[in-house]
């Protein structure tokens, strides 16, 4: 018999104000928005024990197997295996999204983060009963979300009670606005025990306001230059490219101030707003050019994200050559690998974004001239569009050039590279057309 599952039903787990959700994922299908599967509805006031979550992870793996689960009908991370999983309370990925209290009103945000709800139940108890339950033992990350997670007591608290039986393994990804200083933040990076991911959005002052709702835009380049000057590794900075946003003169400013604030050795995450349904050719232009900023002012370390790569689609000809009279007119050239024109190179990340790049190249190249590596070696040895998936150690074998997909672990994988003594000038990014 086959059964369908999926990682994050196995051991994953979401906080949210009013439920308790198997993911954050989202995608479209049959042209609804679907993913984030809730595991739990969480009765006011009432704060769940740890052993619900084996039985709600159960009960909406049969509702999948009955196709009786809405959200997680033609969920790509879906995967059929022969043997039933083992559900139980562990806990690998912890994501917090526990209230929708924000100080900011993004235009491409919507009321469910900023709406202002507090959480039904008390999450850091919760935390308690899970930790205590020990379902944090294989724990490697925390997630937190929100909301602006940081305006709230509980990030402090759920931090510590983390910590006091946390596998020493495990760090923090905070998604922050980065508006308001937080010396916790400071703290973690000092420590090594956190990563965060800042939108910026916006160059200037004015579009910041209008794009953001607030305005912030100084404070927020005075505090990621603070935390930035703790270890850039663990800064990523983002931009959401929106209607507002993608001019070329508001990325030019954006890439200008990131320089101002020797923002230089962040990692750079280049995304788009997820409401949107394509990727239209204004959008890929403006990420081009703002790829081409980055490497004309030496900051190497950028990559697309997921909302980006699940919109590739193959492009007509008219679009092909449009493209293409736009790399050569803004010398772009250097940012993207065309087909046949680029040698032999390793992509390291064999997950939906290196997906994305074989299976729905938008200009075909040739597949020939890639190899691919994962450090999970449970996709060691599987194919994508017929590309063998290797171990990384492999990557020292060869002198390809390397290409990180991946958006959520990018700066893992780059800093796994260099503590494999791999040069970072073998490190490439760019866009596959
Ligand atoms: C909802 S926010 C919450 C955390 C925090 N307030 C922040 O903005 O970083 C989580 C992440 O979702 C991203 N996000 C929100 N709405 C989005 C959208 N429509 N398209 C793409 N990314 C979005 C934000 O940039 C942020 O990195
Ligand atoms: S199948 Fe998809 S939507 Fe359902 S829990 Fe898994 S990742 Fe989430
Ligand atoms: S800062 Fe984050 S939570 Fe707040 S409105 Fe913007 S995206 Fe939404």
């Amino acid at each position: 018999m086959k059964y369908l599952s999926c990682r994050d039903i196995e051991s994953s787990l979401y906080i949210a104000p009013n439920e308790i959700r198997s993911c954050c994922q989202r995608f479209f299908h049959k042209n609804k928005m679907r993913g984030d599967a809730k595991l739990l509805e969480i009765k006011d006031g009432v704060t769940p024990k740890a052993n619900e979550i084996r039985d709600a992870r159960e009960n909406l793996f049969k509702k999948i197997q009955n196709n009786n689960a809405a959200s997680c009908e033609g969920c790509p991370f879906l995967y059929e295996t022969d043997t039933k999983p083992k559900f139980s309370n562990e806990i690998k990925h912890l994501s917090i999204e526990h209230h929708s209290v924000c100080n900011l009103r993004c235009t491409y945000c919507s009321e469910t983060y900023y709406g202002g709800k507090r959480s039904k139940y008390n999450v850091v108890e919760f935390i308690e009963y899970l930790n205590n339950s020990g379902s944090f033992k294989n724990c490697k990350q925390v997630v937190w979300g929100g909301g602006e997670p940081t305006l709230d007591k509980s990030f402090d608290l759920i931090i510590k009670e983390i910590e006091k039986k946390a596998n020493p393994n495990l760090y923090h990804r905070v998604f922050t606005n980065s508006t308001r200083y937080h010396k916790t933040i400071e703290e973690l990076l000092k420590r090594g025990l956190i990563k965060i991911v800042t939108s910026v959005d916006a160059g200037t002052r004015e579009k910041f306001k209008e794009v953001r709702g607030r305005d912030k835009f100084e404070e927020l380049f005075v505090n990621l230059r603070k935390y930035s000057s703790v270890d850039p590794n663990r800064v990523t900075i983002k931009y959401i490219l929106t209607e507002e946003n993608l001019s070329e003169n508001e990325l030019i400013s954006f890439v200008n101030k990131c320089v101002e604030f020797n923002l230089r050795e962040c990692c750079f995450q280049i995304s788009m707003n997820y409401k949107n349904k394509d990727l239209s050719l204004n959008f890929l232009k403006a990420l081009l050019f703002l790829m081409g900023l980055l490497k004309e002012n030496k900051i190497y370390k950028f990559f697309t994200d997921d909302h980006v790569s699940a919109r590739f689609r193959e492009l007509n000809e008219e679009n092909k050559s449009e493209i293409f009279r736009f790399i050569d007119e803004k010398n772009l050239s250097n940012v993207v690998f065309v087909k046949n024109t680029f040698d032999k190179i390793n992509i390291y990340g064999a997950g939906d974004i290196a997906e994305n790049i074989i299976l729905k190249n938008m200009l075909k190249f040739n597949k020939n001239n890639i190899e691919l590596y994962d450090g999970d070696p449970n996709k060691i040895g599987k194919l994508i569009g017929g590309i063998e998936i290797k171990n990384p150690e492999e990557i020292k074998r060869n002198n390809n050039k390397i290409y990180i997909s991946a958006a959520q672990s990018y700066d893992d994988i780059y800093s796994n590279l260099l503590s494999m003594n791999i040069s970072d000038n073998r490190i490439v990014s760019g866009l596959f057309l």
